[in-house]
């Protein structure tokens, strides 16, 4: 019955053509099987996990500062499977962190960056921009007081910036102090803008990759393209050979993120008060190392925070394929590139360490 629905589909609109020769390109078999290579398709899998999810609390979440607390305790507490649904939000919220972070330090080690593929590489960085701000947004819904105080210490630090940062404070607050109007602009920028800018960004990343396959193995040799010799004729079908392999350890993912649903229900504490300052503002784990490095820049020294450090970070990140252009491509044999990798994981894993300890 299927098939022949298909077959009748097909008919018509000659469909199954371009999509086998979308789906059938070859993944080279050094990448299959590799749970490095599959961290970029984990992280689109939990991307669509947060688009179904966040479409089911859509439907009951109220953007306002007297419904959103409400509407998110009705939705954790009340509405059947609601704490399932928000659970699994707000876990594979921090997982795709995880990924995008993983799946940039695989690129960056396997030299992925280098020509041809510089491009996937820069488009990359923006991914990694607009999942920071998918979660510096979707923060802020809950509307309870750790969001409300964390986000107004994050959209103050935007304002301290010299220059731009005032202008920046208003656009993300919708003015100078924090209300309905910033819970609308995070709202839209959340649900709308940012995953307009996704799919966009995605579909040139996945294209990119298609058009210039996966880089080579590292062991053995040494070329700029990754396309060497013999492995180019070792390769497996993305589909259905990889794609089963990812969705296997998709499906794993998701199971487990139900269990941490389950195990460690998605935290909300007591509602926003504006009028009480005494909560210590904790952003999520993964900023804390930012919040930490803030400390040592304290008054006329914090734009070295604010603008020098993340300009250097991410300059290097955007210059790094048109610096290192030699055909090397194996870690060990590149003691610059490496070091300052090591250097960066060094200081978010110890700073991270001395903001869990204060
Ligand atoms: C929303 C986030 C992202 C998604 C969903 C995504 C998805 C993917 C997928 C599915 C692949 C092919 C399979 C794989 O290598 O895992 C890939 C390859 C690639 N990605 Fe991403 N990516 C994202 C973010 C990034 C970031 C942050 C960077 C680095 C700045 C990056 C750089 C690359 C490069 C250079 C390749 C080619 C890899 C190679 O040839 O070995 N991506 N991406």
């Amino acid at each position: 019955m299927w098939r022949r629905f298909l077959t009748w589909l097909d008919d018509r609109t000659g469909w199954s053509g371009p999509l086998a020769k979308i789906l059938r390109y070859p993944v080279p078999e050094h990448a299959h099987r590799n749970p490095l290579f599959t961290l970029g398709g984990l992280t689109l899998a939990l991307f669509l996990v947060q688009a179904v999810t966040g479409m089911l609390l859509a439907m009951y979440y109220e953007p306002s500062p007297e419904g959103a607390y409400r509407s998110t305790d009705f939705i954790q507490f009340e509405l059947p499977l609601g704490w399932l649904v928000r659970g699994v939000h707000h876990w594979a919220a921090s997982l795709i962190v995880i990924t995008v972070v993983l799946h940039l330090a695989r690129t960056y080690l396997y030299g992925a960056y280098k020509r041809p593929r510089e491009l996937t590489w820069l488009i990359g960085i923006v991914l990694f921009l607009v999942t920071v701000a998918f979660s510096f947004t979707g923060y802020l819904l809950p509307w309870d007081q750790t969001a409300y105080w964390a986000t107004k210490v994050g959209t103050e630090i935007a304002g301290s910036l010299p220059g731009l940062g005032p202008l920046l404070l208003r656009l993300m607050r919708g003015g100078l102090e924090m209300g309905q109007a910033t819970l609308t602009r995070f709202y839209a920028t959340h649900i709308l803008i940012l995953p307009g800018i996704l799919v966009l960004m995605l579909a040139a990343h996945l294209l990119l990759m298609r058009r210039y396959g996966l880089v080579g193995p590292l062991a053995g040799q040494a070329e700029g393209d990754g396309q060497g010799g013999k492995q180019r004729d070792k390769s497996v079908p993305f589909y259905p050979d990889h794609l089963l392999y990812e969705a296997i350890i998709a499906l794993v993912v998701i199971f487990l993120l139900i269990a941490a649903s389950r195990f460690f229900p998605a935290p909300l504490g007591a509602e926003a008060d504006p009028t009480d300052a005494s909560v210590v503002p904790r952003p999520e784990w993964y900023f804390l190392f930012y919040y930490q490095l803030l400390t040592y820049f304290p008054g006329w020294l914090e734009p070295v925070a604010t603008v020098l450090i993340p300009i250097f970070f991410f300059g290097s990140l955007v210059l790094l394929p048109f610096l290192d252009t030699g055909s090397e491509r194996r870690p060990w044999k590149k003691p610059v590139t490496t070091g300052a990798f090591i250097f960066y994981a060094l200081a978010v894993v110890v700073l991270t360490a001395l903001a869990l300890m204060r």
